[in-house]
């Protein structure tokens, strides 16, 4: 058939996606970006304890939702602490509140009418994962936390994994640390979550892409992006320009990262992310390593096979590159769209 002869456009399916979250100022601006770009199909929001309590994290995440008008995603509260390791929280990054401690009726947020899901993270997570699987509509997981809650789910319950087309997290880095000078704060916060998801990734065959602080900072936008947006007609854009305008004051800077709204970014639009396929190991042990991911780029089989630790078993597809411009306008337009 002649092209344009009788044919139609075929749009493809958004992607069906659940965030797991602590939220956090850039939690907040992937939570916006996923509540409303059209290829995503967002089932579900969990909570896990990281850079707030998780009760503030819940809070917080209903808030972000209820000013998008999604009150019909559903929030579930997670683990309140790390497997092993103490909570150690991050409002010296994200505010009292954990997320930017933001004056919502000034900004004109509506109020949070909707209560989370009577479920706990683990088990809502089961039950739409097992009913993607039932489907054969697999699920996008984009976890921005701590992964307490995903290493508990798939070691409870390991069949869920049928369920996931995909992990793409936001945690570690192969060059560098900010929680620790060789930590990323997500997996220093709970290494042997991470550890443990890795594992389980591994065993349960779970493609998965670490978004890593080596691209985390990269895209970025500026005050005067924060301006424009204040002074929009919707509470999205009103409550995204106040979160840029947050970081910028907070660190002294004109302009702020997006952070964990790339991770979503990977997944709307892949082919502004460059990947490279490598083992990573979770250090569980150094003094000053605790956290560390160590992703493993030697090229020489002479040199791996004297190391006494030989290679990681999981191979995952590290963040190297970044887009920045095109997610910058991604985040942004988005964003500017209600
Ligand atoms: C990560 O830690 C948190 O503070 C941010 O929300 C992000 O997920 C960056 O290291
Ligand atoms: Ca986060």
């Amino acid at each position: 058939m002649a092209a344009g002869a009788g044919t139609m456009d075929v749009v493809p399916a958004p992607i069906p996606v659940i965030l797991d979250v602590d939220t956090g100022v850039d939690d907040a601006c992937a939570l916006l970006l996923a509540e409303l770009h059209p290829s995503l199909n967002l089932q579900a929001v969990t909570c896990v304890a990281g850079n707030a309590g998780v009760d503030q994290v819940v809070t917080n995440t209903l808030a972000v939702l209820a000013a998008a008008g999604r009150t019909d995603v559903p929030v579930a509260r997670g683990t309140a602490r790390p497997l092993i390791e103490v909570p150690r929280e991050a409002r010296h990054v994200h505010g009292e509140d954990g997320m930017g401690d933001l004056d919502h009726a000034f900004l004109g947020l509506p109020p949070v009418t909707a209560a989370a899901d009577p479920r706990h993270a683990v088990e809502l997570l089961r039950d739409l994962l097992d009913e993607a699987h039932e489907r054969t509509e697999p699920v996008t997981l984009v976890p921005l936390a701590p992964l307490t809650n995903i290493a508990l789910l798939l070691r409870t319950y390991p069949q869920a994994a049928k369920g996931l087309r995909h992990i793409v997290f936001m945690g570690g880095a192969a060059n560098i640390g900010n929680a620790t000078a060789s930590a990323e704060f997500n997996v220093w916060q709970d290494p042997e979550a991470a550890a443990v998801v890795l594992d389980a990734c591994r065993e349960l065959s779970v493609p998965v892409t670490m978004y890593g602080l080596d691209v985390f900072y990269d895209v970025r936008v500026t005050r005067v992006d924060a301006t424009t947006l204040s002074a929009g007609a919707s509470a999205v854009a009103r409550l995204a320009g106040a979160l840029v305008a947050f970081q910028c004051e907070r660190f002294g800077i004109d302009d702020a990262t997006v952070g964990d709204a790339g991770a979503v970014c990977a997944v709307i639009d892949p082919d502004g992310l460059r990947t490279t396929a490598l083992p990573v190991h979770v250090e569980l042990t150094g003094a000053r390593t605790r956290g560390q991911t160590v992703v493993d780029r030697r090229r020489w089989a002479g040199d791996v096979r004297h190391d006494p630790h030989g290679v990681a078993p999981t191979v995952v597809d590290v963040a190297t590159s970044v887009d920045a411009e095109r997610w910058r306008r991604l985040w942004l337009e988005t964003v500017r769209s209600q």
